[in-house]
């Protein structure tokens, strides 16, 4: 199978290329080579590269950023205008495509894990521009897979793990919000989640092909197609979530850190408001496709090692 994976340098791109290597040959590309910016080029690499599925590890993920930006166009070129055209691009070849959103399409008032059918009413530009490219994925006609997550990430490039560590080693108090609530999510399980609900599905398009003429990964993917939740497993605080990471160093030694004390959103203004609950009911995913996913403190302790 050929498979073109757009953003392999991202936190879950660089997993993506990895888990993905069984399955078949992949062309991996990021900015500034591949330019969501670009449609013409986005277009060229598509049509010359022509894969048998699309993979969109790619966004604007600076949420803060986008907020202040003169103009929210980047955001909405990158993760709304982008995916759209990626999933035109998907139909006019017959492959599926499969893209990321996130939690942050909500506003964090339902107190309890968002299922995929609930309201979506992001709080920022970031949420807002990433909720119309799921529209635009779901508009343009392909073959697609969206998964939400959360939380993501690992210890390659700059995430929240990395920075508690970090400021570990750095400060003798850590002050940890204890008020926003989600599910902590490993870059690595999440690209190895997807390469093996794509690994059922080659198995199972194969199989179906002997007998069924044109049974494929797409008709696969289509059979299955819509918005799915997929994330760690669990909910926890951010606050929670670092004490964990504090225990799971395994260079304890090298804290500096002797206390870790609660604190709330408010005690630190951003630019952009964020859900203060948005952790994610992911039985949908598990129940389609038959898969179990870690708890996040087991992804974590795996993340971490
Ligand atoms: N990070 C989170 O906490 C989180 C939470 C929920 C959902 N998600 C979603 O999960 C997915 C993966 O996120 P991630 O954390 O892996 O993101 P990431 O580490 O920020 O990676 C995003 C990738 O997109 C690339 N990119 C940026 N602008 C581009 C452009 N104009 N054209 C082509 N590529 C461009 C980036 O390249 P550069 O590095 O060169 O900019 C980077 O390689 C995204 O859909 C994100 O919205 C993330």
């Amino acid at each position: 199978m050929k498979i073109l994976l757009l953003g392999n340098t991202g936190q879950l791109g660089w997993e993506l290329e990895r888990a993905l290597a069984p399955l078949g040959e992949v062309i991996a590309v990021d900015y500034p080579v591949f330019n969501l910016m670009d449609p013409d080029g986005v277009r060229g690499l598509i049509h010359s590269a022509a894969p048998q599925i699309i993979l969109n590890a790619t966004a604007y993920t600076a949420v803060d950023k986008a907020e202040n930006e003169p103009d929210t166009s980047l955001a909405y070129a990158i993760n709304a205008a982008g995916p759209g055209i990626l999933a035109e691009e998907a139909k006019a070849l017959s492959a599926p495509l499969i893209h990321y959103s996130t939690d942050y399409v909500f506003d964090g008032a339902k107190g309890r894990p968002y299922i995929e059918t609930d309201a979506t009413n992001p709080l920022g530009v970031y949420g807002a521009s990433k909720l119309a490219g799921e529209l635009a994925v779901a508009a343009a006609g392909c073959a697609y897979l969206t998964f939400r997550t959360s939380w993501v990430y690992s210890m390659r490039r700059d995430s929240f793990v990395t920075k508690v560590l970090q400021w570990a080693r750095q400060q003798t108090t850590l002050k940890v919000v204890s008020d926003q609530i989600s599910g902590p999510t490993s870059a690595r399980m999440l690209a190895e989640m997807t390469a093996q609900l794509l690994a059922m599905g080659c198995t199972a398009g194969s199989a179906a092909a002997g007998t069924h003429v044109g049974n494929t990964i797409t008709d696969w993917i289509s059979e299955r197609q819509g918005t799915y939740h997929l994330a760690g497993d669990g909910c926890a605080s951010r606050l929670e979530w670092a004490q964990e990471i504090l225990r799971l160093d395994p260079h304890k030694d090298e804290q500096t850190v002797r206390e870790v004390v609660p604190a709330f959103t408010a005690d630190f203004p951003t630019p952009a408001q964020r859900p203060l609950f948005s952790c994610l009911d992911c039985s949908k995913y598990m129940a389609t496709f038959g898969l179990r996913l870690p708890p996040w403190q087991k992804a974590l302790k795996l993340a971490m090692e």
